[in-house]
């Protein structure tokens, strides 16, 4: 696709884009096509207003001489952010009925189970993880979950686990019962209960950095995640995934990914769902 450039409001050439993306792509690991031109202008142009910028050249100096207060704003600007509670509910079938009844056995001694969903946006998928576990593990066991995002807003939303109606419209009435509130400070909206915030640990994670976590997760989610990376970083994420799962564990990929001749490290077990073979 050949990038037209327009007039508008702030003049955002191709050599900004080039740069802007360059940028997006060494930090973040995010490959964004000729497609996101537009997106790239609708999104930035509200910093370059706010900041009294002329231009989107003025924006990608002002970018490289404020780093540090600029970079999450640009960043947070950009990333695509789309999520919603039992996302692919066929994931959360395979977790309650094989998963779980599994780790039930695997980990009776211990009596925990540890699941990280990586690249969490506003908090939907960690929310519908932990509901299915409190929903299928003994009380006597502990569920911890590590909900991590490279973006600091969405990451501010999972947080307070409030949420628009319009998010939960299509929840089963005993689901809606059970894990959620009406919001008492802000009308039309909901909240979920404390046992749900209790178990999850929202963290700001840049996937493309080294992982401090040391000890290894029985289930890993990363859906939707490694469709923006290119190959090479596909495979050297789900490796580094593999190292930190327990031995015969398991990973959640979006529905439009693949690990198919990108890691040999893990077996599809039913769609789009991962174990480690070894
Ligand atoms: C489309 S959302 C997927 C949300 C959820 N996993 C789901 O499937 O509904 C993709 C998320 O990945 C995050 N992301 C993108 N690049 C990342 C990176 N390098 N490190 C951590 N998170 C990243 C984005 O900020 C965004 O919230």
């Amino acid at each position: 696709m050949a990038i037209v450039e327009k007039e508008r409001e702030f003049k955002f050439t191709v050599e900004d884009f080039n740069v802007l993306r360059k940028m997006s792509n060494e930090h973040s690991g995010i490959q964004v096509p000729d497609e996101r031109f537009d997106m790239f202008y609708s999104r930035l142009s509200k910093r370059v207003r706010r900041l009294g910028l002329n231009d989107f050249k003025e924006y990608c100096a002002y970018l490289h001489n404020h780093h540090d207060d600029e970079f999450t704003e640009f960043i947070n600007a950009i990333t695509t952010n789309l999520t919603s509670f039992f996302r692919e509910q066929h994931h959360f079938d395979y977790l309650k009925n094989v998963v779980v009844p599994e780790l039930l056995q695997r980990n009776r001694n211990t009596k925990e189970i540890s699941i990280w969903s990586a690249g969490c946006s506003t908090g939907e998928e960690p929310y519908s993880i932990a509901i299915t576990l409190l929903e299928s593990v003994p009380k006597d066991w502990t569920v911890k979950i590590l909900a991590t995002d490279l973006d600091t807003n969405v990451l501010h939303t999972a947080s307070t686990g409030i949420y628009t109606e319009d998010r939960i419209t299509d929840l089963p009435t005993e689901i809606l019962k059970r894990w959620f509130l009406k919001s008492k400070s802000s009308p039309n909206h909901v909240k979920v209960k404390p046992e749900l915030q209790e178990i999850i640990t929202f963290k700001q994670l840049n996937l493309m950095q080294e992982f401090p976590m040391k000890t290894p997760f029985d289930v890993i989610f990363c859906r939707n995640v490694l469709i923006y990376f290119d190959r090479e970083t596909k495979a050297s994420l789900a490796k580094r995934y593999a190292k930190l799962l327990h031995s015969k564990s398991w990973l959640f990929i979006g529905h439009s990914e693949s690990l198919n001749q990108i890691c040999n490290e893990f077996e599809l077990v039913t769609t789009t769902t991962y174990r480690k073979n070894t």
